[in-house]
């Protein structure tokens, strides 16, 4: 109790770890299309912004500066190492983690499986490069930094913060490739709205997350190798037969409701060997469920609503953990 009210009464001190992408992007003064990411230090853009010094005390830590893109295990390994030993410091109140837009998604849902952290843990990054006109970056960071010193931000596992609002990091996706308002979170809608430093939450994320995740352990040093087969008019069949046989799981990015055509059906119903299959939709809204008509032998497990690319990260997790069929199942519908 001695402990909270010292917290409670001194300014907050926030962790920022940095790993690149647009928002530390620079290029040609003024414009947004023309640069390269992950080229200016978080340090720079927290000169445009002296005000966050209200907020709280920083504390910088870059893990990596690159295009998200190129985000490797060994990255996300070391920004998982970073956030928990901010989290055993008691020095530290809360969490910031800058990166590329194009794949913060999927960094985001993989950190809310594999951090072992209680405090506020807030992703953010920028549509234009620090030298655009009317960059989002510092604006995005002031209140990524508001919302990781708030303590209502605590054990709500990963959020993300862009363009004024809060999302979970299991939900969001990338929708726009241009506008600064670029994410989205389909039905469940976002985890609240941030006015300038200020938090207005509306609901909590209701799967499973960060402390009481199943992976919120050491990483496994040999992973599963898991990949996407994107389903439309006329696929190549046997591009999923090579795949099969290739990797240990397989996640159909599914029309409609994860559907494909009859001769992928064919190869799904008498396929018996050993690599798991998992039935995704390619559509961001809605669900892929058990499917009597696609699968009556129930040969794929439905990744509900997460996308193709979120059910390939919690594949890759379970079947590294030595998940059994059913237990994968279990995680379609905890996660
Ligand atoms: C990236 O993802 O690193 C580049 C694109 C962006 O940050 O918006």
């Amino acid at each position: 109790m001695e402990h909270e009210n010292a917290v409670m009464s001194r300014k907050k001190r926030i962790a920022v770890i940095a790993t690149g992408g647009t928002i530390a992007g620079s290029g040609k003064i003024g414009e947004a299309g023309l640069y390269k990411a992950g080229t200016l230090s978080v340090q720079s853009i927290l000169s445009s912004i002296p005000q966050i010094e209200e907020l709280a005390d920083l504390h910088l830590e870059t893990v990596c500066s690159k295009d998200s893109n190129d985000i490797s295990m060994e990255d996300l390994c070391a920004i998982k190492s970073a956030a928990e030993r901010f989290e055993q410091d008691p020095s530290i109140d809360g969490i910031v983690i800058t990166h590329g837009t194009d794949t913060l998604e999927e960094t985001a849902f993989f950190l809310n499986l594999v951090l072992n952290v209680t405090k506020p843990v807030v992703m953010t990054g920028a549509m234009r490069p620090a030298t655009a006109a009317s960059a989002d970056g510092p604006m995005n960071l002031y209140q990524a930094v508001a919302l990781a010193a708030d303590c209502k931000a605590a054990k709500m596992g990963v959020l993300a913060v862009l363009s004024d609002t809060i999302y979970s990091g299991r939900d969001l996706t990338k929708v726009n490739s241009i506008k600064t308002d670029a994410f989205e979170v389909g039905d469940p809608g976002p985890i609240g709205y941030m006015q300038d430093g200020r938090v207005y939450l509306i609901h909590s994320p209701y799967r499973r997350h960060t402390f009481y995740s199943r992976f919120s352990c050491p990483i496994p040093e040999k992973l599963a190798s898991v990949e996407i087969f994107y389903v439309h008019a006329q696929s190549d069949p046997e591009l999923l037969r090579y795949m099969l046989e290739r990797y240990d799981g397989v996640v159909l990015a599914g029309s409609g409701s994860g559907n494909y055509s009859s001769e992928i059906e064919d190869i799904i119903e008498s396929y018996e060997g050993p690599c798991t299959i998992i039935r995704a939709s390619r559509l961001i809204e809605g669900a892929a469920f058990d499917s009597p008509v696609f699968d009556p032998k129930e040969k794929t497990i439905p990744a509900h609503r997460l996308s193709p690319h979120k059910a390939r990260i919690l594949l890759q997790m379970g079947l590294s953990s030595s998940c059994s069929k059913e237990e994968l199942r279990r995680l379609f519908l905890e996660y």
